[in-house]
This record gives structure tokens, C-alpha cells and sequence, in this order.
């Protein structure tokens, strides 16, 4: 690779991804991409701190992988891989495991949520997955990390790791920066506006799925919830409207200030079947192009592998810095 800043980000395989997983990762990552030298994963690892269907996380990691190609990261100029295809990102883990406290992983407000909601599983894996997001980050030199701004708590564990390891062994890893897409970095549900969009939601009406055709997306939004009054104005007063506002100026490349003039006088009825149409252009021909990946579970099969041989060269790299520094007796091969 040529001399450009490392870039690494990852998205768990875990079912449906939604608008909101598309503006705050994958199309940013598209738009990086040719900045840096990136390193984008499928944390497969971490999906299993929840409970999950092995048949279903297999198709989910395809889904993705299809997904990732679909959103327009390029396999040969980025690497594509699944963690659990390159090891060091578990063995660095647990070396980084040696020099983080549990007060540090118990106090992680996801923690405490995924904790709340998932109660009958409360496991080690749960606890531990920010020090398995710091390994990946860390494997790699990694200088830049896109993250959504749920995961700020957890970029700042990777940092406080980096810097602990290297003042105790001297210089290893370089300590990465986070990097919050400033366009609509939070998309709202639906149904109720002052929460956060989300795929897990009951109702279905709620979010708009990476998997949903320009019919469903279109009768979504045309059921979103407004307000009973009838101008298009962003205004924390009007969150239903705010948010299609937002989600319209980031499908649309258009400011807020513009849409708002653009939709002056206009009805709440013909506004919302505007946002569904500029949200469907964009999502469809992606998963229109997602499926036909699909279809070529070989093709896919043969990114992942080139993405798993070129992501563990690197890899291997900072990890056997590390196993020597910590004085690890270096395995004799041959
Ligand atoms: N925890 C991240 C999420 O759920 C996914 C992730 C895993 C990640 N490893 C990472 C993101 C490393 C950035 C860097 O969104």
C-alpha cells in the first residue's frame, strides 16, 4: 500500500442495517476510502456477545459483505474482511486484556444497556467487546476510525489502551482519532421522532431497512409522524418534521435552508412522498446491487479471503511487536 493514513472501521453483522447505518458508516466510508489506506470488517466476534442463530449470522455476514460492495467500497483498493478470518484480532485482545481494569468495561454506558436488554445473557464477551474493538483498531496502526457517535466511549478505551501499552513497553501502537460523519449523524424513528432510529424497533413502520423497495420506503414515510400544524420548518419544536428535513437534505445533498424554501407552501402529504423518493433513488439501485452480489456466494467468497490474507500481513506485523514486548519467547519456525 502506498504511504496514506490508516483508516479502519467495522459494522457487525447482525441482521438489518438501516438509513441510518448507511449516512452514519457505509457512505462515509465510501467517501474515505480514497483518502486513506482502509481496513473496513465485518465484527463477526462481536456479534456473538448477544445471543445468535448460527445459520443466521453465516447469511448475515454474506448480507454485509454484499452490502459493503454494494455501498461502493472497491475490494482491491480498500481491504474487505471478516475479524474472525484473521486471529490476531482475538489474540491481541487478549494481551490488551492484561492492561484493562473491569471498572473501565463495567462503567461503558453500552454495556450497561446491552446488559438491560439482553438480562438472561450477561457475558464476558459483553463486558470485554470494547477491548476487542481496541485490538481491531489497534492491529492495524490505525490512524483514523469512522465511528458513529455511540461508540465515542469505546475509541476512547482504544486510545487510553494504546497509550497505556506504550508507556509500559515503549512506542508500539499509534493512538487513533475517531472520526463522527457531520451529515445527519442521528436519523430518527419514524413513529417517534425523539428516538433514535433503530432496526430492533417492534414496529416496522418505524425505520426504513437498507432491504426495503422504493413501494415500501415510499408508504413509510408517507406514515411518518408529523405534527398537526402545516409548515416544513426544521425546529426542535417540530422533531417529526426536523428529522424528514434531515434525512431529505442528506439523501438529496441539499442544505436544510434550501429544502425548507423548496417545500415552502407545500403540503405535509406531498413533502413526505418527496423524502421517500429521493430516500429510494439512493437505496435502490444499492440493493438491487447487493442481491445480485448475493447470488455469487463464490465471488464473495474470494473477497473475503483476499481481504482476510492481506488484513492479517498487517496484522501479524503489529502483533508480534507486541508478543515480543511483552516477552513472549517468539516461536521458532522451520
Ligand atoms: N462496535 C462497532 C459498532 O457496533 C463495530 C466495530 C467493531 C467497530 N470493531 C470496530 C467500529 C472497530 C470501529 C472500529 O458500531
Amino acid at each position: 500500500m502506498e504511504e496514506k493514513k490508516i483508516l479502519f472501521s467495522a459494522i457487525q453483522p447482525s441482521g438489518i442495517l438501516t438509513i441510518g447505518n448507511y449516512l452514519g458508516a457505509l457512505r462515509n466510508f465510501r467517501k474515505l476510502q480514497s483518502d486513506y489506506n482502509s481496513v473496513f470488517s465485518i465484527a463477526d466476534l462481536h456479534t456473538l456477545t448477544v445471543k445468535q442463530e448460527p445459520a443466521n449470522l453465516r447469511k448475515n455476514t454474506y448480507e454485509l459483505t454484499a452490502l459493503y460492495l454494494a455501498c461502493g467500497i472497491d475490494a482491491d483498493q480498500s481491504i474487505l474482511f471478516a475479524q474472525s478470518h484473521v486471529s490476531a484480532h482475538a489474540e491481541l485482545a487478549w494481551i490488551l486484556n492484561t492492561i484493562c481494569y473491569p471498572g473501565e468495561l463495567s462503567r461503558m454506558t453500552q454495556f450497561k444497556d446491552k446488559s438491560l436488554k439482553h438480562e438472561d445473557n450477561i457475558n464476558m464477551g459483553l463486558m470485554d467487546y470494547p477491548v476487542l474493538m481496541a485490538a481491531d483498531i489497534l492491529l492495524y496502526q490505525t490512524e483514523l476510525v469512522p465511528i458513529g457517535a455511540d461508540q465515542k466511549q469505546h475509541l476512547e478505551l482504544a486510545r487510553d489502551l494504546a497509550i497505556r501499552f506504550n508507556n509500559r513497553y515503549s512506542e508500539t501502537f499509534k493512538v487513533p482519532e475517531g472520526y463522527i460523519g457531520k451529515s445527519c449523524a442521528r436519523v430518527m424513528s419514524l413513529a417517534e421522532p425523539q428516538r433514535k432510529m433503530s432496526k430492533s424497533d417492534a414496529n416496522l413502520n418505524a425505520f426504513i431497512s437498507m432491504d426495503d423497495d422504493p413501494d415500501t420506503i415510499i408508504r413509510k414515510f408517507k406514515r411518518a409522524v408529523t405534527d398537526s400544524d402545516n409548515k416544513i420548518i426544521y425546529s426542535p419544536e417540530k422533531p417529526g418534521i426536523s428529522n424528514l428535513l434531515s434525512i431529505y437534505s442528506a439523501f438529496t445533498n441539499k442544505s436544510i435552508e434550501d429544502a425548507e424554501k423548496e417545500f415552502a407552501g407545500v403540503g405535509y402529504a406531498e413533502f413526505k412522498v418527496a423524502v421517500g423518493e429521493a430516500v429510494a433513488s439512493v437505496i435502490e439501485p444499492i440493493r438491487q446491487e447487493k442481491n445480485r452480489l448475493l447470488n455469487d456466494k463464490a465471488y464473495l467468497d474470494e473477497v473475503l479471503k483476499n481481504g482476510a490474507e492481506r488484513a492479517e500481513r498487517l496484522a501479524y506485523r503489529t502483533l508480534s511487536k507486541v508478543y515480543k514486548k511483552v516477552g513472549l519467547v517468539p516461536r521458532k519456525r522451520g
